[in-house]
């Protein structure tokens, strides 16, 4: 029985790794500890809440000694941390909470860790879960390889990169057995729709406008969510203490291909006139220091540790869409309250 901590469990790509992890290990006990921001619902673990190895603890990273009390209480063997403010525009917005959660909180985790498994360190593992957008932005070609140096650009892109330094200091200096991921875009349900995917879904379906920053000329790598939760249980059972592994879809997009993409799946789907969803496309003021292309050479993992994605992208997408216009109620629960506040600050219109 091993007992493992999930941190941002009830987030998009945590809820996905938590039912895998729940219902691929019913030998090991899962603790998901998630502080419930607006970003967190436990409507997406509803299928395995009753589970006999899962259980839901509330509380928030950023608390040191809550953090602690936790640890000491219940002697983790893993932790796959995924806490984190992951939202690009709301960084740029307001920075603090960044810094917070993603640096501090992740500090206290480590402390944590490195306390609890002091006397007995095999088979322990602090699984940090990191973004491509640490590397930086690349021109038309190449790719982010696991020693591309840092370089940064948005406030998240810099707390998630401050993150992974700490990660990796805490297992130089202390030894603590660590291993870290830094992942591409990733794409499925239960995302928050102030993604560009899900949020562009929600826009056409009520034909509202689809704001695309800038020219729409950025590319991004778009993986399916349950892909990364597959690679994320890959390395924590066999990924390399102290080693770090990119995970990618080799599924470059500019954002104004996807966009049309969407609007034309979506004109069949909803039996629109063709074409009739690109009009509601919008270009707008460009993201501030916007990153222009992220692209990940994955092989480390691939020919190391044997994973691959699963599904083609076109596959992906219809799945997701048929997701997000099947769950509707979710859909208004999530979009409701503060989010409408956000959304209209954002792009300075009516929700
Ligand atoms: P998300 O915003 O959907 O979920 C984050 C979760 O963390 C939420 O449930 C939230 O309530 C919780 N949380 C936030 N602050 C907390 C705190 N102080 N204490 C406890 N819980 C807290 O994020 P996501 O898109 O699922 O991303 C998860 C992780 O994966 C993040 O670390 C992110 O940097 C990383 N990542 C995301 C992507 C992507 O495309 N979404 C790609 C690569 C890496
Ligand atoms: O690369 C991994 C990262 O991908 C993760 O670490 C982040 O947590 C995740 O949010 C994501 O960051 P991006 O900034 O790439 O994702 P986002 O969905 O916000 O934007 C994708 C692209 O679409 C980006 O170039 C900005 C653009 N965009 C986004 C929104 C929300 C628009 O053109 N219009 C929009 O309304």
């Amino acid at each position: 029985m091993k007992k493992i901590l999930i941190t941002g469990g009830a987030g998009f790509i945590g809820s996905h790794l938590v039912r895998l992890m729940v219902n691929k290990y019913p030998n090991y006990e899962i603790v998901n500890l998630d502080t419930l921001t607006y970003a967190g619902n436990l409507e997406n673990l509803k299928d395995i809440e009753n589970a006999s190895n899962y259980r839901f603890v509330k509380g928030d990273i950023t608390n040191h000694c809550f953090v602690d009390e936790l640890f000491k209480k219940e002697s983790f063997d893993g932790v796959m941390h995924l806490a984190a403010e992951s939202h690009v525009d709301r960084s740029i917005a307001s920075p603090m909470q960044f810094i917070m959660t993603n640096i501090i909180g992740t500090v206290h985790l480590l402390n944590a860790a490195r306390e609890s498994w002091k006397d007995k360190i095999e088979g322990k593992c602090f699984y940090h879960i990191s973004t491509d957008e640490v590397y930086g932005s690349l021109g038309n070609e190449g790719y982010f390889v696991e020693d591309t140096s840092y370089d940064p650009r948005s406030p998240y892109s810099a707390s998630k990169a401050s993150s992974d330094h700490l990660v990796r200091a805490y297992h130089h200096t202390y030894n603590l057995p660590i291993v870290i991921s830094n992942c591409s875009n990733n794409y499925g349900s239960f995302q928050f729709p102030e993604k560009l995917i899900p949020l562009m879904i929600n826009n056409i379906k009520q034909e509202k406008p689809l704001p695309v920053y800038g020219k729409g000329d950025n590319v991004r790598d778009w993986l399916w969510v349950e892909d990364h939760v597959k690679a994320i249980d890959v390395i924590y059972h066999n990924g390399k203490i102290g080693e770090t592994y990119n995970i990618g879809g080799d599924n470059e997009w500019t954002n104004l291909d996807l966009v049309h993409a969407l609007c034309d799946i979506m004109d069949e789907k909803l039996n629109k006139p063709s074409g009739s969803s690109r009009n509601l496309i919008t270009f707008v003021e460009d993201r501030k220091g916007h990153d222009h292309r992220y692209a990940i050479d994955a092989r480390k993992l691939k020919l190391g540790l044997g994973w691959k994605p699963s599904l083609q992208f076109d596959e992906g997408l219809d799945k997701t869409i048929d997701w997000y216009l099947q769950n509707t109620e979710w859909l208004e629960n999530v979009t409701s309250g503060a989010y409408q506040d956000y959304y209209k600050e954002q792009y300075k219109v009516n929700v």
